[in-house]
């Protein structure tokens, strides 16, 4: 894995493009009130840090963006279209810009890790040259220290490893936008450590905007251009990591300090 140097915001240089445009979002179950009113603009080659307590509507924001929950009320626009408008078939090119590693990071049981790289790229990219989609699912598999469990099944995987397998399967097809639920939780701290340098490499080299939740604070320090703090179903605090970290306000320090 290559050796990356720690992200500072003058490093990186985002131009003012909107690539996800979450206007006024509102969503409940039944009595549930889970996003109030939310807003976030992400902007091209940004890496923005979702933090928040777990239960707080993390994952239904992502789930918005993709068009896999429609909110209530407000619109949320990717590349300037209304999600919520798309047909299937603009979904499904939606689906090939935007890249999305869920919670459970859920790979094909019965494929082999080779079989769960290729899916995409023969499915979403279209390519069918043997040699090219060795040559693709190798180099995704070394990205993630991968490659000596190409032939195995996820049974024979540890968590861990389904994890990176996961990731290497999202990253492959290079969607100009990722969002990643949750990319570290379960990992030992030097593999999380090599995969928020795994992001931070994508946005670097692809100029990949991602949106990314997690609880893990050395992976927010190392990925985030901005960072955003959920509390209640509604954004609460934005800034850098170290303008949040030494905020003057309690209540957004302790989301430092959380270890779940
Ligand atoms: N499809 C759904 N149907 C009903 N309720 C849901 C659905 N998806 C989420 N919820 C509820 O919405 C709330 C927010 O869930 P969400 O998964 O977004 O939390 P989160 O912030 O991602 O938490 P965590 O950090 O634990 O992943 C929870 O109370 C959850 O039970
Ligand atoms: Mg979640």
């Amino acid at each position: 894995m290559e050796e990356i140097k720690e992200s500072t915001p003058e490093m990186v240089k985002p131009n003012n493009e909107v690539v996800v445009d979450i206007d006024h979002i509102s969503k409940s179950f039944g009595e549930k009130d889970v996003l109030k009113d939310i807003n976030l603009q992400l902007k091209r080659g940004e890496n923005i840090v979702v933090l928040g307590k777990s239960g707080q509507g993390k994952s239904v924001t992502i789930q918005c963006i993709v068009g896999l929950l429609t909110p209530d009320s407000g619109t949320v626009k990717v590349f300037g279209e209304d999600v919520a408008q798309m047909d299937d078939e603009k979904l499904k090119e939606l689906r090939t810009k935007v890249g999305f590693l869920f919670q459970s990071g859920a790979l094909y049981d019965s494929m082999t890790v080779r079989e769960n790289l290729e899916f995409p790229l023969t499915r979403i990219l279209k390519i069918t040259d043997q040699a090219e989609l060795d040559k693709r699912v190798e180099e995704a598999l070394d990205g993630v220290g991968l490659i000596d469990a190409i032939d195995k099944l996820p049974s024979d995987l540890s968590g861990g490893m389904r994890k990176r397998a996961g990731l290497a399967r999202t990253m492959i097809v290079r969607p100009e936008i990722m969002l990643y639920d949750e990319p570290t939780t379960g990992l030992d701290p030097i593999t999380s450590r090599e995969i928020s340098e795994l992001i931070l490499s994508m946005q670097k080299k692809n100029k990949t905007s991602a949106i990314i939740i997690t609880h893990d604070m050395e992976c927010a320090k190392i990925t985030a251009d901005r960072v955003v703090i959920m509390n209640e179903g509604t954004y609460i605090a934005e800034g850098t990591f170290d303008e949040l970290k030494n905020s003057d306000e309690e209540l957004i320090r302790s989301f430092f300090n959380q270890t779940t």
